[in-house]
């Protein structure tokens, strides 16, 4: 298998347009992530912070990146690791100051260690202090310490920024709109994560155990490039299937059963996010089938309100609404579709809303609401995920006890476009006899 080959991703422009959205008068300081302890000696795998990712596309633990516009020995200035043979021995390459010149086109690269004595002189005569507070409590201190370390010059005559603006607000804003190439990576990551699916769909069998079901997915993640998952699989067999972030997977897969699996590649930092619910024997029985149409429809509906200069809320609506239609069909809740949605009872079968940004993060960032509270607009170029479901608790007797225990979820991720919804995930099955027919194909394979 040949390695990925990925677009490359304009980062001095995206640092451009940054300091074009800041202040001239301000500095920014965005930091990637720090690196987390598992235990003794075990490091959590090293995942960059995907503010300072998207600005630098520099992988490594302990950078930092500091926005100075118009300073006159350079604008942008990436802090890291220098060269070290011996660490490098344990712990792995490092590009170094001139690999990392080289690699992320910044004006200058300053080691790691030397951030302490040179950033407090890049906030002299600031006005303003671009920086995500809140995300580090260990970094927010230090960029306090240094700032009051500014400020201890004012009797030289030395101005401090008098303001600590959030950049994420600035940042998340850019990431909200994915250009042609984030679209290219996006297109990989939910197209590697439906190859897993799709391989997923033909290997269920009763009697497997739900992590052999999700190893079989993420084996497929990673042989197609995918260094990660996304978020930690779910594959919910039964009633395991009710429970939203179920992530146990030690459960036997049961002949008669629905097995729920939500499972979403990382590739090249972007994720897929993809669910799809399937009948462990291969069959829809009749009781599963009028649920997973009614989700089905309500998914389906809320995909066709994907459309540029409708708000965002509005598709989650139109998937209610469908919902809403199915329950009161299926004699589950009674009253008028109105009643039913203003009280919200259709709340204990549908608890979460339809959908969520979809990108760098798997619940990637910008707001959904604008200042004024209103609902934003979608636009071309935004990523959602559509995902309604019902979820029918075992022990739920207001339930009638053909559907207790059955949890369903269909969801896609969709690119926004002037020529309506794209469905990125299309090509995973989910039309019950395409469902069906690829489980009998895998069946069939032995
Ligand atoms: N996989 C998390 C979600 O669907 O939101
Ligand atoms: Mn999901
Ligand atoms: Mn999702």
């Amino acid at each position: 298998m040949p390695k990925l080959d990925l677009p490359r991703h304009d980062y001095a422009a995206r640092r451009r347009l940054l300091m074009q959205k800041m202040h001239t008068a301000g500095v920014a300081i965005i930091p990637t992530a720090a690196p987390k302890s598992r235990n003794s000696d075990v490091q959590y795998p090293f995942r960059g912070d995907s503010d300072f990712l998207y600005l630098t596309g520099f992988t490594e633990p302990e950078a930092v990146l500091v926005l100075a516009p118009g300073h006159a020995d350079g604008e942008e200035i990436l802090f890291c690791r220098p060269r070290d043979p011996e660490r490098e021995t344990w712990d792995g390459r490092r590009a170094g100051l001139e690999g990392a010149l080289e690699q992320c086109q910044v004006d200058r690269c300053l080691s790691i260690h030397d951030l302490n004595d040179v950033f407090p002189q890049l906030l002299e005569n600031r006005e303003l202090l671009f920086y995500p507070m809140g995300q580090s409590t260990d970094f927010d201190a230090r960029v306090m310490h240094w700032r009051n370390v500014a400020k201890s010059k004012i009797r030289q005559g030395m101005r401090y920024p008098l303001e600590v603006v959030d950049v994420a607000e600035l940042i998340h804003e850019m990431r909200l709109f994915k250009d042609p190439e984030e679209i290219e990576i996006l297109r990989a990551a939910v197209g590697i994560s439906g190859a897993g699916h799709r391989h997923g769909m033909r290997q269920c069998r009763p009697g497997m155990l739900e992590y052999e079901l999700a190893a079989e997915i993420e084996h497929v993640f990673r042989r197609l490039g995918s260094p990660s998952v996304a978020y930690p699989s779910i594959v919910g067999g039964g009633i395991n299937g009710c429970i939203l972030h179920y992530t146990e997977n030690d459960a036997e897969l049961r002949d008669g059963d629905l097995v729920l699996i939500d499972a979403g590649a990382e590739v090249g930092a972007y994720a897929g996010d993809i669910t799809r619910t399937l009948p462990v024997n291969g069959v829809f029985s009749p009781a599963q089938r009028e649920v997973y149409e009614v989700v089905l429809a309500s998914q389906k509906a809320a995909i066709a309100a994907v459309q540029v200069g409708r708000s965002v809320t509005d598709y989650h609506d139109e998937a209610v609404k469908v919902l809403v239609d199915g329950l009161l069909e299926l004699n589950i809740l009674s009253g008028s579709r109105d009643a039913v949605i203003e009280q919200g009872s259709y709340k204990a079968f549908y608890m979460h809303r339809t959908g969520h940004w979809l990108g760098m993060d798997v619940h990637d960032v910008g707001h959904y609401r604008s200042a004024d509270q209103s609902w934003r607009k979608l636009e071309a170029g935004m990523v959602l995920t559509v995902e309604p479901g019902l979820y029918f608790s075992p022990d739920n007797p207001s339930v009638p006890e053909r559907w207790r225990g059955i949890g369903v979820r269909i969801e896609d991720d969709v690119l926004v476009t002037t020529g309506g919804p794209d469905v990125l995930s299309s090509g995973v099955p989910k039309e019950v006899a395409e469902v069906e027919a690829m489980m009998a194909a895998g069946w069939a394979e032995g």
